[in-house]
């Protein structure tokens, strides 16, 4: 801040707290009198005095202010005698955050896939780790929502394994399925939608989805396979099961026909360090065996 403001500022935030305290005092009821004097219809104001232990209250708060300003940063560029900083009590709490969990990730690091499963601490930063970055879209427990795949069950859209998670985490996953409605129209568009309800084992419209097959195995089958089962190198999901990331009616799958899906995990290369990146695919695994 330029001096100009600082002094800008020193001079406000003094001269009202003087102000106050000079307001407050004149405005003290010292006439003896009952009522102000006013009169309206008969109607009188009454003049009480504040009640002492308020008006202490606020010189109380007035003088703490003052100390305050003085100890710590406020007026303008002046920092205080207490040389304090929001800066250096960050830092500080860091370095004791640092000095904490250090040992602690560094034993937890060493741990390998069953190990981390069995560790109760493991689970613990684990569990912490997951809330904290990754519940927004999974679900506090993993659960997953619309969009978000559940990573309690056994149903890996991108391959199962610890290392299928790390490699989640390190680079983020993207998926890429392209939407479909120019190349089969409104009809193809049913027609497919019911043939991947039969591939799913639901209720669907045998005529319809005989139709679909061929535009299926056209356009389809290079990414999700002859028989719905997926492909985890794409991230194509299993369409031949009950588990739906959008959504298993007519109208989401024709929804996800028609205009695609592109699902995006992010990276949490720049968030977290490797050895969080081991706790939490340890942590992550272990859901699904619970
Ligand atoms: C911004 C939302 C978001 C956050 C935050 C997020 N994810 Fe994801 N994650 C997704 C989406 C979306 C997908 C699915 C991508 C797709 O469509 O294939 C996914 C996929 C995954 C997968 C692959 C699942 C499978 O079935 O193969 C794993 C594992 C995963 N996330 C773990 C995590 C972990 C652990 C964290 C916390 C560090 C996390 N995610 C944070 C959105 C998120
Ligand atoms: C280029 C590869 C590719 C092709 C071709 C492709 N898909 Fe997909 N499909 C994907 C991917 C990847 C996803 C996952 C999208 C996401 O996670 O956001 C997906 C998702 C879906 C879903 C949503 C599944 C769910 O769990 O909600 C359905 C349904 C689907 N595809 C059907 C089809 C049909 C039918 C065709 C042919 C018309 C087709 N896909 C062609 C790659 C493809």
């Amino acid at each position: 801040m330029s001096s100009a403001w600082s002094w800008f500022v020193i001079l406000g935030t003094v001269l009202s707290l003087v102000g106050t305290l000079a307001f407050l005092l004149s405005n003290r009821s010292t006439s003896g009198q009952e009522t102000t004097g006013h009169d309206y219809d008969g109607i009188q104001e009454l003049d009480n005095p504040l009640p002492l232990w308020w008006v202490s209250m606020f010189i109380v708060s007035i003088l703490f202010a003052g100390g305050y300003l003085i100890y710590y940063p406020g007026l303008g560029n002046f920092s205080g005698i207490g040389n304090w900083s929001s800066a250096d009590q960050v830092a500080r709490e860091q370095q004791a955050h640092e000095d904490r969990f250090a040992p602690l990730y560094a034993r937890l690091a060493q741990l390998d896939e069953a190990e981390l499963h069995a560790d109760r601490q493991a689970q613990q930063v684990g569990r912490r780790l997951f809330i904290n970055n990754c519940s927004t879209c999974h679900g506090v427990t993993g659960q997953g929502a619309f969009g978000f795949p559940n990573l309690t069950d056994d149903e890996w859209i991108w391959g199962k394994g610890f290392d299928k998670v790390k490699t989640a985490l390190q680079n983020g996953r993207q998926a890429a399925m392209p939407g479909w409605a120019a190349a089969l129209g409104d009809q193809g568009i049913d027609d497919v939608t019911q043939h991947v309800l039969q591939l799913a084992g639901s209720e669907h419209n045998p005529e319809a989805a005989a139709r679909g097959a061929s535009q299926y195995a056209m356009f389809c089958v290079a990414c999700h396979g002859p028989e719905g089962s997926g492909n985890p190198i794409l991230g194509a999901p299993n369409l031949a099961n009950d588990i739906w990331l959008y959504g298993g009616s007519a109208e989401a799958i024709a929804f996800t026909l028609r205009h695609g899906r592109n699902g995006n995990m992010p990276s949490f290369a720049r968030v977290l360090d490797p050895d969080q990146i081991h706790i939490l695919a340890g942590y992550v695994t272990s859901l699904s065996l619970k």
